[in-house]
């Protein structure tokens, strides 16, 4: 056998092998100590003077090539056994692993659904402070100081004139004092009321609603409330305008829903009083408008049938699944 022929074997060799014992095995059956390869380097001495460099070269070439040949073997069977091993870390008949998706509060739902009406009819939305001063939230609202309609409210007062806004209506008065006619603006938020029992709760959340410009009537709000109501509730549904009095709109109104357990207040509504907008800055002469705010967990209740309000804020992950 000449020396390619015996490189070439031994490549095969060193390729085939299929573990780290076989490639040492062939390692040392070629370059050990009685390996073929050195056994060949160390008889180079017998040959004849004239072709010792010539068949030693070759050799030489023929070792290294081994060589090489078997520190890429090693590399490809190191590979191979990571791999192996990382397959075997995985049990692929594990069941995955399951993804829980949260869902938003349905007091939010409720506030999205009703944003969404009044936004794809033209209205902005507007926020103001839930700290509120005595101005806004009474007194441009056509309460002055001792007026019985205070009473109306469980007002928690804090220091310095200053209150918890016990509904969302003194928005009213900022968008009036920062804009002019034509307003038609809807400002959602929360709102405080010192009063907690099955329907009431300290904190509660409003969206109000003003619209004012030239020739706005009566008329007006009874269409936006109905269609916003039948909007929201996806239905028909059985709804009257009940007379009743709030300082800051003349006519007023409060709007019954029909429930499950016969009507259900929902909201209160009127005319914005003209000393409401000229203390506002706006000409009572030129424009009109009118106003509503009604409870939105009391919708979110009527809409879910939820029959405590106190559940929609325990914050029980039991209750709110439901609402996924
Ligand atoms: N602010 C009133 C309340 O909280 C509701 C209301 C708003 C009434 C606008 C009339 C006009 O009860």
């Amino acid at each position: 056998m000449d020396i390619v022929e015996i490189r070439d074997l031994a490549l095969a060799e060193v390729c085939s092998a299929d573990s780290h014992t076989k490639l040492e095995e062939a390692r040392v059956a070629l370059l050990g100590r009685k390996g073929r390869i050195t056994t060949m380097l160390r008889s180079l001495g017998e040959l004849p003077k004239d072709q010792r460099p010539i068949v030693g070269a070759q050799v030489n070439e023929a070792k290294r090539s081994i060589e090489e040949a078997i520190a890429i073997r090693r590399e490809e069977l190191d590979t191979i056994s990571s791999n192996t091993r990382k397959l075997d870390a995985v049990d692929i008949t594990l069941p995955g692993r399951t993804q829980h998706r949260g869902s938003l509060h349905p007091v939010s739902q409720t506030f999205n659904a009703i944003e969404e009406i009044f936004v794809s009819s033209g209205y902005n939305v507007v926020y103001g402070p839930e700290i509120e001063d005595d101005y806004h939230n009474f007194e441009a609202l056509n309460i002055p100081e001792h007026h019985p309609a205070r009473a109306m409210h469980d007002t928690f007062y804090l220091t310095d004139g200053m209150v918890l806004r016990t509904h969302t209506s003194p928005v009213q008065v900022r968008t009036m004092e920062s804009q002019n006619p034509p307003i038609r603006i809807i400002c959602p938020g929360r709102v405080y009321r010192r009063d907690f029992d099955r329907t009431h709760t300290p904190m509660f959340h409003q969206v109000e609603g003003l619209v004012v410009d030239k020739g706005i009537s009566f008329a007006e709000l009874k269409g936006t409330v109905t269609s916003f109501i039948e909007a929201f509730f996806e239905r028909k549904v059985d709804l009257r305008f009940r007379p009743s009095y709030f300082p800051f709109t003349e006519p007023s109104a409060e709007v019954d829903v029909m429930g499950e357990d016969g009507w259900s207040e929902v909201m209160g509504c009127g005319v914005v009083h003209p000393n409401v907008l000229s203390m506002s800055g706006i000409d009572p002469e030129e424009y009109s408008g009118f106003a509503f705010g009604f409870g939105v967990d009391r919708l979110a209740m009527l809409k879910f049938g939820v029959t405590d309000l106190r559940v929609l804020f325990d914050n029980d992950i039991r209750f709110l699944r439901q609402f996924g």
